[in-house]
Protein backbone atom coordinates (compact mmCIF):
# COMPACT_ATOMS: atom_id res chain seq x y z
CA UNK A 1 0.00 0.00 0.00
CA UNK A 2 1.06 3.79 -0.73
CA UNK A 3 2.12 5.36 2.30
CA UNK A 4 2.15 9.30 2.26
CA UNK A 5 4.05 10.71 4.93
CA UNK A 6 3.51 14.76 5.86
CA UNK A 7 6.54 16.17 7.88
CA UNK A 8 6.04 18.79 10.29
CA UNK A 9 7.32 21.97 8.93
CA UNK A 10 10.70 23.46 10.26
CA UNK A 11 10.56 26.74 9.02
CA UNK A 12 10.80 29.49 11.55
CA UNK A 13 7.07 31.13 12.27
CA UNK A 14 5.34 28.83 9.98
CA UNK A 15 2.08 27.80 11.30
CA UNK A 16 0.64 26.15 8.25
CA UNK A 17 0.87 22.26 7.64
CA UNK A 18 0.25 20.20 4.95
CA UNK A 19 -2.31 18.15 5.39
CA UNK A 20 -5.44 18.12 8.11
CA UNK A 21 -7.57 15.37 9.34
CA UNK A 22 -10.08 15.65 6.58
CA UNK A 23 -8.12 15.06 4.12
CA UNK A 24 -6.56 11.99 6.22
CA UNK A 25 -9.85 10.60 5.66
CA UNK A 26 -9.93 11.65 2.37
CA UNK A 27 -6.77 9.79 1.55
CA UNK A 28 -7.65 6.79 3.13
CA UNK A 29 -10.79 6.53 1.17
CA UNK A 30 -8.36 6.67 -1.83
CA UNK A 31 -6.72 3.51 -0.51
CA UNK A 32 -3.53 5.18 0.89
CA UNK A 33 -2.04 5.04 4.42
CA UNK A 34 -1.22 7.99 5.93
CA UNK A 35 1.70 8.95 8.53
CA UNK A 36 1.95 12.47 10.24
CA UNK A 37 4.86 13.80 12.66
CA UNK A 38 4.03 13.65 15.81
CA UNK A 39 3.13 17.76 16.40
CA UNK A 40 2.26 19.00 13.06
CA UNK A 41 -0.70 20.63 13.75
CA UNK A 42 -0.17 21.98 16.53
CA UNK A 43 0.34 25.93 15.35
CA UNK A 44 -3.21 25.84 14.12
CA UNK A 45 -4.58 23.68 17.40
CA UNK A 46 -4.85 20.21 15.66
CA UNK A 47 -3.41 17.73 18.05
CA UNK A 48 -2.47 14.03 17.32
CA UNK A 49 -5.51 12.26 18.71
CA UNK A 50 -7.61 14.16 15.81
CA UNK A 51 -5.28 12.90 12.93
CA UNK A 52 -5.30 9.44 14.64
CA UNK A 53 -9.08 9.71 14.64
CA UNK A 54 -9.10 10.23 11.27
CA UNK A 55 -7.02 7.52 10.68
CA UNK A 56 -3.49 8.60 10.35
CA UNK A 57 -0.60 6.60 12.19
CA UNK A 58 1.42 9.46 14.38
CA UNK A 59 5.11 9.12 13.74
CA UNK A 60 7.18 10.42 16.69
CA UNK A 61 10.37 10.25 14.73
CA UNK A 62 10.82 12.60 11.72
CA UNK A 63 13.89 10.27 10.21
CA UNK A 64 11.55 7.42 10.44
CA UNK A 65 8.59 8.82 8.80
CA UNK A 66 10.79 10.23 6.02
CA UNK A 67 12.20 6.72 5.74
CA UNK A 68 8.79 4.56 5.55
CA UNK A 69 7.28 7.08 2.99
CA UNK A 70 6.50 6.88 -0.76
CA UNK A 71 5.64 10.62 -1.10
CA UNK A 72 6.52 13.01 1.33
CA UNK A 73 4.12 16.18 0.60
CA UNK A 74 4.72 18.61 2.55
CA UNK A 75 4.68 22.61 2.34
CA UNK A 76 8.11 23.84 2.57
CA UNK A 77 10.42 22.31 0.66
CA UNK A 78 12.15 19.21 2.99
CA UNK A 79 15.82 19.82 4.55
CA UNK A 80 18.88 18.40 2.35
CA UNK A 81 19.60 16.28 5.68
CA UNK A 82 15.91 15.30 5.13
CA UNK A 83 16.53 13.72 1.91
CA UNK A 84 19.11 11.75 3.21
CA UNK A 85 16.40 9.67 4.99
CA UNK A 86 14.44 8.86 2.12
CA UNK A 87 14.15 5.69 0.07
CA UNK A 88 15.41 6.29 -4.16
CA UNK A 89 12.31 7.02 -5.71
CA UNK A 90 10.41 8.61 -3.44
CA UNK A 91 8.44 11.40 -4.66
CA UNK A 92 8.34 14.53 -2.87
CA UNK A 93 5.21 17.06 -3.43
CA UNK A 94 5.78 21.10 -2.33
CA UNK A 95 6.81 24.64 -2.72
CA UNK A 96 10.61 23.79 -4.15
CA UNK A 97 11.08 27.51 -5.77
CA UNK A 98 13.45 25.60 -8.24
CA UNK A 99 14.79 28.68 -10.47
CA UNK A 100 16.23 29.78 -7.35
CA UNK A 101 17.19 26.46 -5.30
CA UNK A 102 19.17 24.48 -8.50
CA UNK A 103 21.60 23.21 -5.41
CA UNK A 104 18.87 21.36 -3.68
CA UNK A 105 17.46 20.28 -7.12
CA UNK A 106 20.87 18.90 -8.03
CA UNK A 107 20.49 17.20 -4.32
CA UNK A 108 17.07 15.74 -5.31
CA UNK A 109 18.70 14.29 -8.91
CA UNK A 110 21.53 12.61 -6.69
CA UNK A 111 18.96 10.94 -4.43
CA UNK A 112 17.12 9.69 -6.91
CA UNK A 113 13.81 11.94 -5.52
CA UNK A 114 11.00 12.09 -7.90
CA UNK A 115 10.01 16.00 -7.46
CA UNK A 116 6.73 18.11 -7.74
CA UNK A 117 7.22 21.96 -7.81
CA UNK A 118 3.44 22.82 -6.38
CA UNK A 119 4.49 26.52 -8.00
CA UNK A 120 5.03 25.21 -10.93
CA UNK A 121 1.42 23.67 -11.47
CA UNK A 122 0.30 24.63 -14.47
CA UNK A 123 -2.51 27.68 -14.34
CA UNK A 124 -4.74 26.20 -16.77
CA UNK A 125 -8.48 25.36 -15.96
CA UNK A 126 -8.15 21.80 -15.21
CA UNK A 127 -5.60 22.63 -12.82
CA UNK A 128 -7.46 25.33 -10.42
CA UNK A 129 -7.83 23.09 -7.76
CA UNK A 130 -4.38 22.64 -7.15
CA UNK A 131 -3.25 25.79 -7.67
CA UNK A 132 -1.69 26.65 -4.35
CA UNK A 133 -0.40 29.54 -5.63
CA UNK A 134 -3.74 31.27 -6.56
CA UNK A 135 -4.79 29.93 -2.64
CA UNK A 136 -2.07 31.48 -0.66
CA UNK A 137 -2.48 34.69 -3.04
CA UNK A 138 -5.59 35.34 -2.36
CA UNK A 139 -5.51 35.21 1.17
CA UNK A 140 -2.63 37.18 1.36
CA UNK A 141 -4.24 39.95 -0.23
CA UNK A 142 -6.65 40.20 2.72
CA UNK A 143 -4.16 39.49 5.47
CA UNK A 144 -2.05 42.68 3.59
CA UNK A 145 -5.32 44.20 4.07
CA UNK A 146 -5.90 43.69 7.52
CA UNK A 147 -1.97 44.75 8.42
CA UNK A 148 -2.24 48.12 6.81
CA UNK A 149 -5.45 48.65 8.88
CA UNK A 150 -3.52 47.41 11.87
CA UNK A 151 -1.00 50.44 11.25
CA UNK A 152 -2.87 53.18 10.24
CA UNK A 153 -4.55 56.01 12.60
CA UNK A 154 -7.39 56.41 10.57
CA UNK A 155 -10.45 54.62 9.70
CA UNK A 156 -11.05 52.94 6.21
CA UNK A 157 -15.01 53.83 6.04
CA UNK A 158 -16.85 56.89 5.73
CA UNK A 159 -18.46 57.90 8.72
CA UNK A 160 -21.07 60.45 9.33
CA UNK A 161 -21.43 61.31 13.09
CA UNK A 162 -22.59 64.27 14.93
CA UNK A 163 -18.87 64.92 15.84
CA UNK A 164 -18.43 65.28 12.19
CA UNK A 165 -17.94 63.56 8.92
CA UNK A 166 -14.80 61.17 8.55
CA UNK A 167 -13.47 60.68 4.91
CA UNK A 168 -13.05 57.27 3.65
CA UNK A 169 -9.91 56.32 3.13
CA UNK A 170 -7.82 55.99 -0.26
CA UNK A 171 -6.00 52.72 -0.86
CA UNK A 172 -4.35 52.07 -4.11
CA UNK A 173 -3.69 48.73 -5.11
CA UNK A 174 -0.81 47.84 -7.64
CA UNK A 175 -1.30 44.21 -9.91
CA UNK A 176 -4.36 43.47 -9.67
CA UNK A 177 -3.58 39.26 -10.01
CA UNK A 178 -5.14 37.14 -7.51
CA UNK A 179 -3.62 38.95 -4.25
CA UNK A 180 -4.64 42.04 -5.64
CA UNK A 181 -7.98 41.47 -6.44
CA UNK A 182 -8.53 39.81 -2.86
CA UNK A 183 -6.68 42.99 -1.39
CA UNK A 184 -8.89 45.24 -3.47
CA UNK A 185 -11.90 43.22 -2.60
CA UNK A 186 -11.46 43.04 1.39
CA UNK A 187 -10.75 47.09 1.45
CA UNK A 188 -13.57 47.71 -0.62
CA UNK A 189 -15.70 45.54 1.99
CA UNK A 190 -13.98 47.90 4.75
CA UNK A 191 -15.58 50.94 2.81
CA UNK A 192 -12.04 52.80 1.56
CA UNK A 193 -12.16 54.40 -1.56
CA UNK A 194 -9.93 51.94 -4.00
CA UNK A 195 -8.17 52.71 -7.16
CA UNK A 196 -5.66 49.75 -8.92
CA UNK A 197 -3.66 49.71 -11.36
CA UNK A 198 -2.24 46.44 -13.58
CA UNK A 199 -0.09 46.47 -16.67
CA UNK A 200 -2.44 43.30 -18.10
CA UNK A 201 -5.20 45.79 -18.59
CA UNK A 202 -7.33 42.96 -19.39
CA UNK A 203 -8.19 43.16 -15.49
CA UNK A 204 -9.73 46.53 -15.61
CA UNK A 205 -13.35 45.25 -16.06
CA UNK A 206 -12.35 42.66 -12.80
CA UNK A 207 -11.49 45.95 -10.82
CA UNK A 208 -14.38 47.30 -11.97
CA UNK A 209 -16.27 44.59 -10.87
CA UNK A 210 -15.74 44.90 -7.51
CA UNK A 211 -16.33 48.48 -7.20
CA UNK A 212 -12.78 49.93 -7.67
CA UNK A 213 -11.71 52.82 -10.03
CA UNK A 214 -8.71 51.65 -12.47
CA UNK A 215 -6.18 54.25 -13.65
CA UNK A 216 -5.28 54.00 -16.64
CA UNK A 217 -1.66 54.25 -18.10
CA UNK A 218 -0.64 54.49 -21.38
CA UNK A 219 2.44 52.30 -21.61
CA UNK A 220 1.79 51.06 -25.27
CA UNK A 221 2.63 47.46 -25.88
CA UNK A 222 2.04 45.31 -22.86
CA UNK A 223 0.99 41.86 -22.86
CA UNK A 224 0.43 38.70 -20.93
CA UNK A 225 2.01 34.91 -21.18
CA UNK A 226 0.22 32.10 -22.49
CA UNK A 227 -0.41 31.55 -18.48
CA UNK A 228 -1.65 34.83 -18.20
CA UNK A 229 1.58 36.09 -16.07
CA UNK A 230 2.56 39.54 -17.11
CA UNK A 231 5.08 40.65 -19.55
CA UNK A 232 8.07 42.44 -18.65
CA UNK A 233 8.35 46.19 -19.00
CA UNK A 234 11.06 48.13 -20.67
CA UNK A 235 12.55 50.57 -18.56
CA UNK A 236 10.37 53.31 -20.66
CA UNK A 237 7.92 51.53 -19.68
CA UNK A 238 8.54 51.62 -15.86
CA UNK A 239 9.46 55.29 -15.99
CA UNK A 240 6.02 56.35 -17.03
CA UNK A 241 4.32 54.13 -14.84
CA UNK A 242 5.96 55.67 -11.76
CA UNK A 243 5.84 58.72 -13.19
CA UNK A 244 1.59 58.46 -14.04
CA UNK A 245 0.86 56.16 -10.83
CA UNK A 246 2.82 58.91 -8.29
CA UNK A 247 -0.44 61.34 -7.70
CA UNK A 248 -2.51 58.47 -6.93
CA UNK A 249 0.47 57.47 -4.36
CA UNK A 250 0.57 60.62 -2.67
CA UNK A 251 -3.05 61.18 -2.26
CA UNK A 252 -3.16 57.79 -0.73
CA UNK A 253 -3.42 56.58 2.98
CA UNK A 254 -2.39 52.76 2.02
CA UNK A 255 -0.20 51.68 -1.02
CA UNK A 256 -0.95 47.86 -1.69
CA UNK A 257 1.66 46.76 -4.54
CA UNK A 258 1.75 42.90 -5.48
CA UNK A 259 3.39 42.64 -8.75
CA UNK A 260 5.24 39.86 -9.84
CA UNK A 261 6.81 38.63 -13.03
CA UNK A 262 6.91 35.04 -12.59
CA UNK A 263 10.24 33.20 -12.11
CA UNK A 264 12.09 36.86 -12.04
CA UNK A 265 13.17 39.72 -9.43
CA UNK A 266 9.59 41.83 -9.07
CA UNK A 267 9.84 45.23 -10.44
CA UNK A 268 10.68 47.63 -8.54
CA UNK A 269 7.67 50.46 -8.72
CA UNK A 270 8.26 52.98 -5.82
CA UNK A 271 11.30 54.65 -5.33
CA UNK A 272 12.39 56.58 -2.32
CA UNK A 273 11.13 59.95 -3.67
CA UNK A 274 7.06 59.04 -3.57
CA UNK A 275 7.56 57.16 -0.77
CA UNK A 276 8.58 61.06 0.53
CA UNK A 277 5.52 62.23 -1.31
CA UNK A 278 2.91 60.34 0.77
CA UNK A 279 1.78 61.74 4.05
CA UNK A 280 3.01 60.85 7.19
CA UNK A 281 1.12 58.00 8.97
CA UNK A 282 0.31 56.58 5.69
CA UNK A 283 0.65 52.65 4.94
CA UNK A 284 2.57 50.76 2.39
CA UNK A 285 2.60 46.71 1.97
CA UNK A 286 4.79 45.72 -0.39
CA UNK A 287 4.49 42.00 -0.87
CA UNK A 288 7.47 41.07 -2.70
CA UNK A 289 9.43 42.17 0.07
CA UNK A 290 11.38 38.38 0.41
CA UNK A 291 11.57 38.30 -3.12
CA UNK A 292 13.80 41.58 -3.29
CA UNK A 293 10.63 44.59 -2.89
CA UNK A 294 8.50 46.52 -5.14
CA UNK A 295 9.61 49.64 -3.38
CA UNK A 296 12.62 51.12 -2.44
CA UNK A 297 13.42 50.81 1.36
CA UNK A 298 11.58 47.55 1.86
CA UNK A 299 12.97 45.44 4.50
CA UNK A 300 12.15 41.91 4.20
CA UNK A 301 10.37 40.38 7.38
CA UNK A 302 9.98 43.62 8.78
CA UNK A 303 8.00 46.55 9.36
CA UNK A 304 9.83 49.96 9.33
CA UNK A 305 9.09 53.43 9.19
CA UNK A 306 10.78 55.92 6.35
CA UNK A 307 9.88 59.86 6.99
CA UNK A 308 6.35 58.89 8.93
CA UNK A 309 5.24 56.40 6.02
CA UNK A 310 4.89 52.68 7.24
CA UNK A 311 6.31 50.32 4.64
CA UNK A 312 5.54 46.72 5.83
CA UNK A 313 7.62 43.75 4.25
CA UNK A 314 6.81 41.39 6.58
CA UNK A 315 6.17 38.19 3.99
CA UNK A 316 4.75 34.68 4.00
CA UNK A 317 1.17 36.48 4.27
CA UNK A 318 -0.94 33.49 4.13
CA UNK A 319 0.59 32.31 7.14
CA UNK A 320 -1.24 35.10 8.87
CA UNK A 321 -4.43 32.90 8.70
CA UNK A 322 -2.67 29.89 9.33
CA UNK A 323 -5.65 27.72 9.61
CA UNK A 324 -7.58 28.57 6.56
CA UNK A 325 -4.38 28.58 4.61
CA UNK A 326 -3.68 25.00 5.66
CA UNK A 327 -7.11 23.75 4.91
CA UNK A 328 -7.06 25.53 1.21
CA UNK A 329 -3.29 24.33 0.99
CA UNK A 330 -4.14 20.36 1.97
CA UNK A 331 -7.04 20.80 -0.10
CA UNK A 332 -4.77 22.01 -3.31
CA UNK A 333 -2.74 18.56 -2.07
CA UNK A 334 -5.19 15.88 -2.08
CA UNK A 335 -6.42 16.97 -5.62
CA UNK A 336 -3.62 16.96 -7.27
CA UNK A 337 -2.82 13.53 -5.31
CA UNK A 338 -6.32 12.13 -6.20
CA UNK A 339 -6.32 13.45 -9.92
CA UNK A 340 -4.14 10.99 -10.67
CA UNK A 341 -4.17 8.41 -8.62
CA UNK A 342 -4.23 5.08 -9.29
CA UNK A 343 -7.52 3.34 -8.08
CA UNK A 344 -6.73 -0.61 -8.76
CA UNK A 345 -3.22 -0.49 -7.89
CA UNK A 346 -3.45 1.82 -4.97
CA UNK A 347 -0.74 4.28 -6.26
CA UNK A 348 0.40 7.80 -7.48
CA UNK A 349 -0.15 7.00 -11.49
CA UNK A 350 3.45 9.14 -12.33
CA UNK A 351 3.46 9.63 -15.95
CA UNK A 352 6.07 12.88 -17.15
CA UNK A 353 4.15 12.73 -20.45
CA UNK A 354 0.77 14.45 -18.83
CA UNK A 355 0.27 18.35 -19.57
CA UNK A 356 -0.34 18.27 -15.74
CA UNK A 357 2.63 16.77 -14.82
CA UNK A 358 5.29 17.43 -17.62
CA UNK A 359 4.68 21.37 -15.80
CA UNK A 360 5.57 20.23 -12.14
CA UNK A 361 7.16 17.12 -12.35
CA UNK A 362 10.42 18.42 -11.61
CA UNK A 363 12.83 15.62 -11.15
CA UNK A 364 12.93 11.89 -12.13
CA UNK A 365 15.46 8.97 -11.88
CA UNK A 366 18.65 10.98 -11.45
CA UNK A 367 17.45 14.12 -13.61
CA UNK A 368 15.81 17.25 -14.24
CA UNK A 369 12.65 16.64 -16.61
CA UNK A 370 10.98 19.97 -16.61
CA UNK A 371 11.64 21.77 -19.83
CA UNK A 372 11.06 24.94 -18.62
CA UNK A 373 13.57 24.94 -15.78
CA UNK A 374 15.86 22.53 -18.19
CA UNK A 375 16.48 24.83 -20.38
CA UNK A 376 16.96 27.87 -17.76
CA UNK A 377 19.20 25.83 -15.89
CA UNK A 378 21.29 24.85 -19.96
CA UNK A 379 21.57 28.70 -20.14
CA UNK A 380 23.73 28.91 -17.16
CA UNK A 381 25.51 25.90 -17.05
CA UNK A 382 23.02 23.54 -16.55
CA UNK A 383 22.77 20.46 -13.99
CA UNK A 384 20.96 18.65 -17.39
CA UNK A 385 24.55 18.65 -19.12
CA UNK A 386 25.96 17.55 -15.77
CA UNK A 387 23.92 14.42 -15.91
CA UNK A 388 23.17 14.41 -19.53
CA UNK A 389 19.43 14.61 -21.09
CA UNK A 390 16.53 13.53 -19.55
P1 LIG B 1 1.61 37.32 -10.27
O1 LIG B 1 1.64 37.03 -8.81
O2 LIG B 1 2.70 36.84 -11.15
O3 LIG B 1 1.53 38.94 -10.45
C1 LIG B 1 0.63 39.74 -9.74
C2 LIG B 1 0.15 40.84 -10.63
O4 LIG B 1 1.17 41.80 -10.83
C3 LIG B 1 -0.29 40.40 -12.01
O5 LIG B 1 -1.64 40.74 -12.22
C4 LIG B 1 0.65 41.16 -12.94
O6 LIG B 1 0.02 41.54 -14.16
C5 LIG B 1 0.98 42.36 -12.11
N1 LIG B 1 2.16 43.14 -12.51
C6 LIG B 1 3.36 42.72 -12.98
N2 LIG B 1 4.17 43.78 -13.23
C7 LIG B 1 3.46 44.89 -12.90
C8 LIG B 1 3.74 46.28 -12.92
N3 LIG B 1 4.90 46.77 -13.36
N4 LIG B 1 2.77 47.13 -12.50
C9 LIG B 1 1.57 46.68 -12.07
N5 LIG B 1 1.25 45.39 -12.03
C10 LIG B 1 2.18 44.50 -12.44
O7 LIG B 1 0.27 36.83 -10.92
P2 LIG B 1 -0.99 36.10 -10.29
O8 LIG B 1 -1.75 37.07 -9.48
O9 LIG B 1 -0.58 34.85 -9.62
O10 LIG B 1 -1.82 35.70 -11.58
C11 LIG B 1 -1.98 36.62 -12.63
C12 LIG B 1 -3.09 36.15 -13.52
O11 LIG B 1 -2.90 34.80 -13.95
C13 LIG B 1 -4.47 36.10 -12.88
O12 LIG B 1 -5.04 37.37 -12.73
C14 LIG B 1 -5.21 35.23 -13.87
O13 LIG B 1 -5.57 35.98 -15.02
C15 LIG B 1 -4.15 34.22 -14.27
N6 LIG B 1 -4.38 32.97 -13.54
C16 LIG B 1 -4.98 31.95 -14.18
C17 LIG B 1 -5.27 30.75 -13.53
C18 LIG B 1 -5.92 29.63 -14.21
O14 LIG B 1 -5.98 28.55 -13.66
N7 LIG B 1 -6.40 29.77 -15.39
C19 LIG B 1 -4.91 30.58 -12.11
C20 LIG B 1 -4.30 31.74 -11.52
C21 LIG B 1 -4.03 32.87 -12.22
Amino acid sequence: MTILGFPAELKSQEKRCAVLPVNVKAYKLLGASVQVQAGIGKHIHVSDEEYVAAGADVIASRDELLANADIVPSLHKLNTDDLNHLTPNTMIVSYLDPFNEKGFVGSLCDQNITSISMEMIPRISRCQKMDALSSQASLAGYVMVMQAVNQLDSVLPMMMTPAGTLKPAKVFVIGAGVAGLQAIATAKRLGASVTAFDTRTVVAEQVQSLGAKFLHIDLGETGETGQGYAQALTSEQMQIQQREQAKCIAESDIVITTAQLFGRKPPLLIDQQTVESMQAGSVIVDMAAENGGNVEGTVSGEIIKHKGVTIIGTGNWANGVAKHATQMYANNLFNLISEFWHKEENRFDLDIEDEVQSGCIITHQGLVVNAMLKSIYAANNSLTSEKGEA
